[in-house]
């Protein structure tokens, strides 16, 4: 009897950032991290553990992975199979409704989902938190992609064994939005494991970074608790432009941004000079994500889609948690 379950999940955008990792057993951030879970895009999972399989069988957006995808994949299934005490693979299939590997946190709702799904199909019965920490392995923001809403991801310490995200109470309903404005189709350059290893490696502004994450970190957090978005957006850019200092200060520079970030982040500051308060923050990657109140979005999302270089403008509201859609037994 085979199982097959189908998870859905969302990508999260930080608005307090994680760059860089600690050294030890698992994939552990250096700095503590909050994010807005997006209900306008998602990502959904089937995975079936069945016999007859000698590998484990990855589609994406209906292509076979590619060996480092199905790596990553693999691991986690790896740790599925462990705890339920499984020897089967399993086929995967995975479909995103963005674009894929362009600094959309694809990752984040990706490995969400797939943790969901696989710990489901192997019949263990896990909590949110749980599924959080395994999701946290395979990439730390899939940890926040478990939870609905605004989200905290704690920093680790070289012996931590257990690091889940948490969800910010009551956050779904608060009325802000993040515009999500795709400057370009193509996968970024460097990946975020790579990108923080060379940062941390490389760039003299690391140690501060790291040091300054904190306070930036503690801002966004009470700003959330206090729904106060000035304050939260203020301390999101922040955040965004330390981050982006750090790796840009490393050798050689790290530079995602391209001329079209850019002046989309100059249009942002115009519209703030003149009485909206919207605030930009950027990932590893040239696509801007923009904060504002959900009243002020529609307009702020048209005034971006008028740019040169902006392909499209996705509008998205504080999103749900990461759910189980169906579970099927078949032969
Ligand atoms: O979890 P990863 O490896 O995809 O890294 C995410 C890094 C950033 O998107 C740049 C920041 C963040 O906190 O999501």
């Amino acid at each position: 009897m085979t199982q097959v379950t189908c998870a859905t999940a969302h990508p999260n955008i930080a608005l307090a950032k994680y760059w860089g990792k600690v050294d030890g057993p698992t994939n552990l951030p250096a700095v503590p991290s909050l994010s807005m879970t997006l209900d306008a895009m998602s990502t959904t999972t089937s995975v079936g553990f069945g016999p007859g399989l000698d590998s484990d069988r990855v589609v994406i957006n209906g292509r076979s992975a590619t060996e480092a995808e199905a790596g990553r994949v693999s691991a986690l299934l790896d740790r599925v199979r462990k705890e339920a005490g499984l020897r089967t693979r399993a086929w995967v299939e995975t479909a995103n409704d963005f674009p894929t590997g362009s600094g959309l946190a694809s990752s984040a709702s990706g490995f969400a989902a797939l943790a969901l799904a696989a710990t489901k199909a192997a019949g263990l019965e896990w909590d949110a938190a749980r599924v959080s920490d395994l999701a946290r392995q395979a990439s730390a923001s899939a940890a926040r992609s478990i939870f609905g809403g605004f989200v905290t991801l704690a920093a680790g310490a070289p012996d931590t064994i257990f690091l889940a995200a948490e969800p910010l109470e009551g956050t779904v309903e608060w009325p802000v939005a993040i515009s999500v404005v795709i400057t370009t189709y193509e996968p970024k350059a460097v990946g975020s494991t790579d990108g923080m290893r060379h940062t941390r490696a490389t760039s003299p502004y690391y140690a501060a970074w790291v040091e300054h994450a904190e306070t930036l970190f503690e801002r966004a957090r009470i700003a959330v608790l206090a729904r106060d978005l000035e304050a939260l957006g203020t301390a999101a850019e922040e955040s965004a432009f330390a981050m982006h200092a750090c790796a840009m200060a490393a050798a050689p520079p790290l530079v995602y941004f391209s001329p079209v970030t850019l002046s989309v982040i100059e249009r942002v500051r115009s519209m703030r000079r003149a009485g909206t308060p919207a605030y930009a923050t950027m990932d590893a990657g040239p696509q801007v994500k923009v904060l504002s109140s959900a009243a002020d979005a529609a307009r702020v999302a048209s005034i971006l889609r008028e740019m040169p270089g902006v392909e499209k403008v996705i509008v998205a509201r504080p999103g749900p948690p990461a759910s189980v859609k169906l579970i099927r037994k078949g032969s």
